[in-house]
Parts: structure tokens; C-alpha cells; sequence
């Protein structure tokens, strides 16, 4: 049976190999950390798997819930055409100011907005505001608002736009039914939302690594 150390271990090894040494990236999450963030950005790895699913999507405009210090949100940016946007939501202005900071240390100033306020509130003023859909949303926040961030982002993309949501496993808990943590009903609720949502197509994957074991849904707007 593998476990925490080995998982560290094989996600060491691939970012090594695959996402190497990135001076930007690593300022990033030093300056999180030393601003007092909690440790809770995607690893490097998975930072890389967005930025290729922006690029695949080929993405020029992504919508980011939850920023925290900017780290998902620098791989989500540099998928970016020169033509391109990223807005993030944030409900912490200390987290939305090393986000900023760490932006603009990546050259990303241009490309990106931190939004600080209730992400709930956020995107219902997007709606509201009838904004050009969004071609990717990555749902990273607070987790018992999943299903609510999720009907948010569909009426906030096009047909063939991708949503993707982070944490929707932590530890195997989202498989009990009888759960009364608020962030296992909230992952439950979005899977029964998108079961009965015929305007997406889905699936959530397991993951094991540095962040322990969890996973992702990744859904597809109709076309
Ligand atoms: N996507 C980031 C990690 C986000 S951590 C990365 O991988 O680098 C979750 C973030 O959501 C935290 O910064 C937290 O402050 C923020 N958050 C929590 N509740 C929120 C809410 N109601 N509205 C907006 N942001 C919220
Ligand atoms: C937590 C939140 C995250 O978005 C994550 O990727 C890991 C942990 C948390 O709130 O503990
Ligand atoms: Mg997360």
C-alpha cells in the first residue's frame, strides 16, 4: 500500500521532470507563505494540468473562484492569448493583495483581476452585468458553496466552455451519504446537480499526491 510519503515522493519526481525550476512560481508561494496563507494552492503538477487545459481549451477568458496567494491563477493567466483575461474572486483582501502581488511578479498585471467580495455576490453581479462568457472557471473557494458557484458558471459560459472544480473527494468523504460536514453536502449536492444537468457532460476523477487524496470534476458545456 502507497501512501502520504510516497505521494510526495512520485509528485516530486514529476514536477522535477516535468514542471521543473520556475523562479516565479516559487517566489509565489514563498511570499504566500510568508505573508501567513495557509498552504492550500494546487501542486505544482496540477498547476500544470490547468495551464494545459486552458491551453487546450484555448481559453481567452477564464474565470478563477477562490485566489487565494495567485498561484492556480498564474498557471490559468499564462495560458492566456496576449488578448486574454483571468478574473479571480476572493473574499480576503489580504489574499486578494498577495495575489496581486505575485501577479504582477509574473508580468500578469495586465492580463489579470483580483476581485475582492463574496464570490456569491461576485458572480451574481456578472450575471447581472450579462459579461461575454467565459471559456474556462476553475471553482476553488469555500467548499459548501460548490453547487451555487456551479449554477453560477453555467449561466456564466457557452456551449464547449470547460468548469472545472477542485477538492471534491478529500479523503473518500464525498462517498458518504450520511455526512453532515457542510463541504461533503456541498461536493454531493454539485454531483447530484450536474447528474440532473442536461446542459453539461462530466466526471470526477481520484487523485493521490502532495495535497493527499482528492480529486477533480471536470464538465463540458454542450454544443
Ligand atoms: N485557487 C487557489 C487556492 C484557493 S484556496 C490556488 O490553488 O492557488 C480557497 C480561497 O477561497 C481562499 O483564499 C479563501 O479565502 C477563498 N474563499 C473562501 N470563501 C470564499 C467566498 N465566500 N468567496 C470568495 N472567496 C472565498
Ligand atoms: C483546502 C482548500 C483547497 O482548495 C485545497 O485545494 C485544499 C485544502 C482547505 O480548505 O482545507
Ligand atoms: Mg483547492
Amino acid at each position: 500500500m502507497s501512501s502520504q510519503p510516497t505521494w510526495d515522493a512520485v509528485d516530486a519526481y514529476f514536477s522535477e521532470q516535468l514542471v521543473g525550476h520556475d523562479p516565479v512560481l516559487e517566489g509565489a508561494t514563498a511570499a504566500a507563505a510568508a505573508a501567513g496563507l495557509p498552504k492550500i494552492a494546487v501542486a505544482p503538477n496540477q498547476g500544470k494540468l490547468l495551464h494545459l487545459l486552458a491551453v487546450t481549451q484555448g481559453a481567452k477568458r477564464i474565470l478563477e473562484v477562490g485566489t487565494l496567494g495567485g498561484y492556480s491563477a498564474i498557471w490559468l493567466a499564462r495560458a492566456l492569448p496576449a488578448d486574454g483575461t483571468l478574473l479571480t474572486l476572493e473574499l480576503d483582501p489580504r489574499h486578494a493583495e498577495v495575489a496581486r502581488g505575485n501577479l504582477a511578479a509574473a508580468g500578469l498585471a495586465g492580463v489579470a483581476e483580483v476581485r475582492v467580495g463574496r464570490a456569491a455576490d461576485s458572480l451574481a453581479a456578472l450575471v447581472e452585468q450579462g459579461v461575454e462568457p467565459f471559456d474556462l472557471v476553475f471553482i476553488d473557494a469555500d467548499k459548501p458553496s460548490n453547487p451555487e458557484y456551479f449554477r453560477r458558471a453555467l449561466q456564466l459560459t457557452r456551449p464547449g466552455s470547460l468548469i472545472i472544480v477542485d477538492n471534491v473527494v478529500r479523503g473518500g468523504a464525498v462517498a458518504d451519504a450520511d455526512s453532515t460536514d457542510p463541504a461533503v453536502v456541498g461536493t454531493r449536492a454539485l454531483h447530484e446537480l450536474i447528474a440532473a444537468e442536461p446542459t453539461v457532460t462530466a466526471t470526477s476523477v481520484q487523485t493521490v499526491g502532495s495535497k493527499g487524496y482528492d480529486g477533480f470534476t471536470l464538465a463540458r458545456v454542450r454544443g
